[in-house]
């Protein structure tokens, strides 16, 4: 299958895993590891268990090391598309070392033996796929480990239902950020969607692409608009959501004013959807066909991704 095609489907990926249902508050904390494609599943469903309320901390860790304080009452998801990413692996076996309760979610390759070997719960996705667009599958998986089958289904149909508005928003974005270097803002509820598009713009478009989030950006991102040789390079995106919080929300506004005033016309985007779950889903698979257009554009197969392949062949030699 074409990258285009697994985006085009990648509203059938929210489906209901059966698995076991996870709570919580069975533990002192939970603490998700993966890189990349896989990585961003665990930004994402902290954010959501954190809007949930969920009592305990939760982690989404990127690299090789297991904080010191997580400890056998933790538990550990640990999301690898292809099963062989040796930073989530090593945090794998640190777990295994410190007892925790691990579930491990992958479509195959080492995580797969280890659980098989270990014992470890284990949820398998479809295989065949570039990691990148698989993430609803990864995402779903996730999500039904903490009971949010309801929510799976009700993100499939509306991704479904308002696919050709997103795709025709998309392509006009694309247009407008060709050419650019795209500088996507964030908020706190749509920080993980601003790092979707930066590493769907980077990887399926071959384009450079940075991402700031406020309320930080206000205490040091925006000096740096003064330099218009630099400022005039980019073209901004604004996500926001508005369940934000309204200091946040103002400083939207405080943000799309300044940019205004030095005539950069940013795009301000929310998400369509009655909850922010499916506000954040929609304006992630906008990012995704940004991404696809400009791939276009530009005349990038949005599928290979020969940078990475060969980093991840020389650690192997
Ligand atoms: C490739 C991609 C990468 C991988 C990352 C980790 O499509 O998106 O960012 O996701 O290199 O590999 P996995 O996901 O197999 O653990």
């Amino acid at each position: 299958m074409k990258a285009q095609e697994w985006i085009e489907r990648l509203p059938e990926q929210f489906v209901v895993y059966e698995t076991t249902p996870i709570s919580p508050s069975a533990y002192k904390g939970i603490a998700f590891i993966g890189m990349g494609g896989s990585g961003i599943v665990g930004d994402v469903i902290k954010l959501f268990l954190e809007k949930d309320g969920v009592a305990v901390p939760v982690l989404s860790l990127r690299g090789y090391e297991l904080p010191p304080y997580v400890r056998e009452d933790w538990l550990l998801v640990a999301i690898s598309y292809s099963g062989n990413t040796e930073e989530t692996l090593s945090v794998v076996d640190e777990g295994i070392k410190r007892g925790l309760k691990i579930v491990c979610v992958s479509s195959g390759g080492k995580l797969k033996e280890i659980a098989q070997r270990e014992g470890l719960d284990f949820v398998a996705v479809p295989s065949n796929y570039a990691p990148r667009y698989a993430f609803g599958f990864m995402l779903s998986a996730v999500m039904s480990l903490f009971g949010k089958k309801d929510t799976i289904e009700r993100i499939r149909k509306h991704l479904e239902e308002n696919k050709g508005e997103i795709k025709e928003t998309a392509y006009r974005i694309a247009q407008v950020i060709q050419n650019y270097i795209p500088i996507v803002y964030s908020t706190p509820l749509t920080e993980p969607i601003a790092f979707r598009w930066k590493t769907q713009i980077n990887e399926n478009s071959k384009t450079l692409c940075y991402i700031a989030t406020l309320p930080e950006l206000h205490h040091n991102e925006v000096a740096g608009l003064d330099n218009p040789i630099t400022r005039n390079l980019c073209h901004f995106i604004i996500l926001w959501d508005p369940e934000d919080h309204p200091r946040v929300k103002k400083r939207v506004q405080i943000t799309e004013g300044l940019l205004k005033e030095l005539g950069l016309v940013p795009i301000v985007l929310q998400g369509k959807g009655a909850t922010l779950e499916e506000r954040f889903l929609y304006l992630a698979y906008l990012g995704d066909w940004v991404s696809l257009y400009l791939a276009e554009f530009y005349g990038y197969d949005p599928l290979p991704v020969r940078v990475i392949d060969r980093i991840k062949k020389t650690l192997n030699e």
